[in-house]
């Protein structure tokens, strides 16, 4: 009783010492960039999970309103993923990301309302503005990177 105690308690001890860092030092740019890199894949598992349903590749309409949301949510606010200094590395951002600050502050703002107008055509339920609206949506996606992110090598 008393050992599995003690393992518990240790066990805390080591989730605080995790927790610690986070709060006295500056996120490092390698951090980050992966952070933006693994939202911007779950921005696109979204995308292609509700293109399968909207496609009837897949039955799986009851789950369309949750990619729509999950979508809202991960693009709710695009640049603060890309801060001062995350801008060298192991990134495929683009310089102008940050050069062309403004430009690129619209361009996601611009996506943002693509991704409501979707989410809002998923709750109307009607199928051609829902198709429509998801076209729209990846035109944000695509005018984005075609700006800022680098291409494949
Ligand atoms: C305002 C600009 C912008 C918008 C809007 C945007 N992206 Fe991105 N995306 C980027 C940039 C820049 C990168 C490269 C990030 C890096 O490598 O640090 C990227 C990377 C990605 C990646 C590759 C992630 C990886 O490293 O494996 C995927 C997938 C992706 N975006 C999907 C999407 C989808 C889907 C949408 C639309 C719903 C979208 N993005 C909207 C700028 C944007």
């Amino acid at each position: 009783m008393k050992r599995v105690k003690i393992r518990r308690l240790s066990a805390m001890g080591s989730v605080l010492v995790m927790l610690v860092p986070l709060a006295l030092h500056a996120a490092e740019p390698e951090d980050i960039i992966k952070y933006r890199q693994n939202m911007m894949k779950a921005i696109g598992g979204h995308t292609g999970a509700a293109g399968a349903i909207i496609q009837g590749k897949v039955d799986y309409k009851n789950q369309l309103a949750d990619h729509a949301r999950a979508l809202q949510a991960l693009t709710s606010d695009i640049p603060a993923l890309f801060p001062k200094d995350s801008d060298f590395g192991d990134t495929k951002a683009k310089d102008d990301v940050w050069s062309k600050r403004a430009e690129f502050e619209k361009t996601a703002k611009d996506a943002k309302a693509r991704v409501a107008a979707f989410a809002k055509a998923v709750q109307g339920g009607n199928q051609q503005a829902i198709v429509a609206s998801y076209k729209e949506m990846g035109e944000g996606c695509k005018g984005c990177h075609k700006d800022f992110r680098k291409k494949d090598d």
